[in-house]
């Protein structure tokens, strides 16, 4: 059993990564928090912002903004620390086998493999919603069977239902061919994210510059139509309104669905190799992406929520559309695609980034190398992972509702949350010596706040998303054990190797 508190050294992790073929040190404070930004903005501002408004929260959306951005700042300053003590290639899944053991590292990859799988699915619909919006601006709709998932969940009716469509057919076929372009090998570069950024930015001020002239301040009465809280516990409401299908509704409950729209900061980490100066630059990129976002998805929600009464706001593609019921049609064709463009993005980085992990656990022997860590010899791209996971993304993408999807991963995520911010506390104690060129301030009521704030975010979930979450770490448990342990490159290791700056502590 000790083995699977076994640390992988420092050192193994410096020389891993010069093995494999690195980009040079580029990347300085403003690309990273270009790239940060251009993993966050996609579908959740796009999309789910519709949902949670008309849905859970009303305008008190633009509160559950804030909620949320505040979870993942106390988050965020806990991936910088981790970010500069282990500044190597990687994500929570490389820190935590450097810091916390074996098993901590598997929990974190499983629960990783979940959060990229299921969000790039939820982000694939929303890209599918957009682009038919947009594609409806000048040809012939879809026909109905193709244009969406064959069942989804009716808040009103409290119950899934049957939507008479087939499958979602642009969401399989951007998967798919996104996974044919990864798989030849282009790999995200500055540039390209930097330009795809821009787009992005020009069209979410677009929709802030003019939809301000379109706000009627009556549509924000009643502020919070649902309440200010939306609390329980597996399936029990302690705090605020209950829907007709048991789930918890208000501010809070829709600070936990636009969660969403956060994920994907943490991918400014794994450029920890590729950043000038990773110790100062790493912890700014992340936090610097997730304030301007917290403020762009402010102004946002106020304005669509100022130009449409909240339960008149589509679900589908709600930031173009309260364009169009204002009588814009040309307004409704820009944002139309220009989400389609910031929504690939986000599809790319999210595609391109579970394989990587897969790829490191595969490495060190955790999952079958065979499988996983395959790369290609005239691509260089680890192909078969990534043919499995295009293949997942498009059958959830194809068969199961955004909706459903979207709660799925922030449970996901607010768990590997919950694990980073307590393992900060926890090195703190039995590592004080460890080299932290970044330190959380006012530890530890920063990672204590981290904690209790995705907690209670997990807590305002549906009671549905803690089974599902329950049942994949289990599962996840299960190969562990039974391949994983058995497997593991560091099964031989015998000693637990020092953190960075103790190696040669006195
Ligand atoms: N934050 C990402 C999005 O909103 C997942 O699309």
């Amino acid at each position: 059993m000790k083995h699977i508190f076994a640390r992988k050294s420092i050192a193994q992790l410096h020389a891993e990564a010069e093995g494999e073929n690195r980009l040079r040190r580029i990347l300085g404070p403003l690309q990273l928090t270009s790239l940060g930004i251009g993993c966050v903005i996609g579908a959740g501002i796009f999309v789910v912002t519709g949902q949670a408004a008309h849905d859970k929260a009303g305008p008190a959306i633009m509160l559950s903004f804030v909620v949320a951005g505040l979870a993942c700042v106390f988050a965020a300053l806990c991936y910088a620390e981790f970010a500069s003590m282990v500044p190597v290639a990687g994500s929570a899944y490389t820190y935590a086998y450097a810091t916390l053991g074996e098993l901590a590292a598997w929990i974190i990859g499983w629960d990783l493999i979940l959060e990229y799988t299921i969000a790039s699915s939820a982000v694939a619909h929303g890209w599918s919603q957009y682009f038919q919006e947009f594609l409806g601006t000048f040809l012939p709709r879809l026909p109905h069977a193709l244009s969406k998932t064959p069942f989804d969940y009716d808040p009103g009716l409290g119950r899934i239902v049957s939507t008479g469509a087939v499958i979602d057919l642009p969401a399989v076929l951007i998967t798919a061919l996104l996974t044919f372009i990864l798989i030849r090998g282009i790999r995200e570069s500055a540039r390209f994210n930097t330009a795809m950024v821009v787009v992005k930015l020009a069209v979410v001020v677009f929709v802030i510059g003019l939809g301000a002239f379109y706000v009627d301040p009556a549509n924000w009465h009643p502020f919070a139509p649902f309440g200010y809280t939306g609390l329980s516990l597996f399936g029990k409401t302690i705090l605020g309104q209950t829907g007709a299908g048991g789930e918890p509704l208000g501010m809070l409950a829709g600070s936990a669905i636009i969660f969403f729209a956060y994920i994907g900061f943490d991918s400014v980490s794994t450029h920890a190799e590729e950043a000038k100066n990773p110790r100062r630059d790493i912890p700014f990129g992340i936090i610097a992406s997730l304030v301007i976002c917290t403020i762009l998805y402010l102004a946002v929600a106020a304005v669509i929520t100022g130009m449409v009464p909240y339960d008149q706001i589509n679900i589908e593609a709600p930031v173009a559309d309260a364009f169009r019921q204002k009588g814009l049609p040309w307004a409704h064709f820009i944002i139309s695609s220009g989400a389609v463009v910031g929504i690939t993005s986000v599809l790319l980085v999210l595609m391109l980034s579970q394989p990587r992990v897969m790829l490191a656990m595969a490495r060190d022997g955790l999952v079958p190398p065979k499988v996983f860590g395959a790369v290609h010899p005239r691509f260089r791209t680890p192909w078969i992972s990534q043919l499995v996971m295009g293949c997942c993304v498009a059958a959830f993408a194809g068969f199961v509702p955004l909706r459903i999807l979207a709660e799925l991963v922030n449970i996901g995520t607010l768990l590997a949350f919950v694990v980073v911010c307590a393992a900060v506390l926890i090195l703190r104690r039995t590592h004080p010596k460890a080299h932290r060129p970044f330190r959380v301030p006012f530890a530890p009521l920063i990672p204590l706040l981290g904690i209790g704030s995705s907690a209670l975010l997990m807590f305002s979930l549906p009671k549905e998303n803690w089974w599902r979450l329950i049942a994949w770490l289990a599962i996840g448990c299960v190969i562990y054990f039974w391949y994983g342990r058995r497997h593991s490159g560091l099964r031989a290791a015998r000693q637990q190797p020092p953190l960075p700056g103790e190696e040669s502590a006195p």
